[in-house]
């Protein structure tokens, strides 16, 4: 395994695996068994980053989320997990009523919601302190600067680790770290957006905007990480659930991936798998991890295998002419 600072402080920075395990669907689709398997199997290979939320996987079973956090307390608590292992959540996109969702009625980013939904997570996750807590959609209904201070508030009682943001405009991103400075307070350092090896067409109306999709790492959001290396990108659905090695009926890549590069991307890809003997899977995980951006990739398995095979692409390096190629492909 590989380790990498997130945070700059260093009261709160936390040294974690460059691979993230994602336990979205652990306690809905993925039975308890099988997902305590993929958790023993992702430590034991030296495996220190899992993301949750507190809204996983409420469209699994119409409720309102939780069942991945309490998996994961109850995995924390048989296996005498302590510090050594960083969990992160979300809170902001909870339904507030089961049968609803985080489009019609979320919880939103109030001071009062960051305060009680973070209680109820470290419930859950049976954590005094959440390592890393991230704004999981934005909430454009209550002022930032109170979302930016119910969240430092945690921290300064140390009930927060490190702060991340989820699938907000950059200039959100940006204006809420601005407020947060100027505070003097701690502002959001870790980044969970989509992001993989095809490139997906941001401008087409989603279900948080119709102006498009504030989850993907745009051009935009990119260079503001060039410009700011202390912040961290983590990539969440880097095998786009699945969608490069399954057959298209299966997966269907979808409108966002039609348009001309995608089969130049396809392409390049699959001759620099062929040509190092890796899976199209560990090409794209490669080419995240090694990237002049450090990117830390946050995976989702159904399986132990479906993971042995993320672990092995820890340790595959591209060279700089398959990189170069992979990068040229447009
Ligand atoms: N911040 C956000 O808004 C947000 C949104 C989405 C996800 N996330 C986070 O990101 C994590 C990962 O996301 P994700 O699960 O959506 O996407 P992903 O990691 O791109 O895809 C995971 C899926 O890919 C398939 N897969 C993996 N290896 C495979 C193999 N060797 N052969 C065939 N299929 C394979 C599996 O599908 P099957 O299960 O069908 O086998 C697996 O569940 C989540 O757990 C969550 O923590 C965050």
């Amino acid at each position: 395994m590989r380790y990498r600072t997130i945070g700059t402080d260093p009261r709160t920075r936390r040294e974690v695996s460059v691979l993230a395990l994602g336990a979205m669907l652990f306690g809905t689709r993925t039975d308890e068994a099988t997902a305590f398997a993929i958790l023993d199997r992702y430590v034991e290979a030296g495996g220190t980053f899992i993301d949750t939320s507190d809204n996983y996987a409420f469209w699994e079973n119409g409720g309102q989320g939780g069942e991945s956090e309490e998996l994961l307390g109850r995995w924390r608590r048989s296996r005498g997990v302590g510090n050594e292992i960083v969990i992160a959540t979300k809170l902001g996109a909870r339904p507030l009523a089961p049968g609803t969702s985080y489009v019609d009625n979320p919880e939103g980013l109030s001071a009062k919601v960051i305060r009680e939904s973070a209680e109820r997570s470290r419930d859950r996750l049976g954590m005094d302190r959440l390592d890393l807590l991230y704004a999981h959609i934005e909430d454009t209904t209550v002022p930032l600067r109170e979302t930016v201070e119910g969240f430092a508030e945690l921290v300064a009682e140390g009930t927060v680790g490190l702060l991340g943001v989820s699938n907000h405009w950059t200039w959100r991103v940006e204006r809420a770290r601005a407020i947060a400075a100027a505070a003097g307070l701690p502002g959001y350092e870790v980044l969970q957006y989509q992001h993989s090896y095809l490139k997906e067409r941001a401008d087409l109306p989603t279900e948080l905007s119709p102006h498009g999709s504030p989850g993907n790492a745009s051009p935009d959001l990119i260079s503001y990480l060039h410009e700011n290396p202390e912040l961290t990108l983590v990539a969440y659905s880097p095998l786009l659930k699945g969608a490069y090695v399954r057959s298209d009926s299966d997966r269907p890549l979808g409108p966002a991936y039609d348009h001309a590069g995608t089969p130049a991307r396809l392409a390049a890809l699959r001759e620099v798998a062929a040509e190092t003997g890796a899976t199209v899977n560990q090409v794209v995980l490669a080419w995240l991890l090694g990237g002049e951006l450090p990117v830390i990739p946050l995976v989702g398995f159904s399986s132990v295998a479906q993971l042995e095979e993320a672990l092995a692409a820890v340790d595959l390096d591209l060279t700089p002419e398959q990189r170069a190629r992979l990068d040229g492909a447009h």
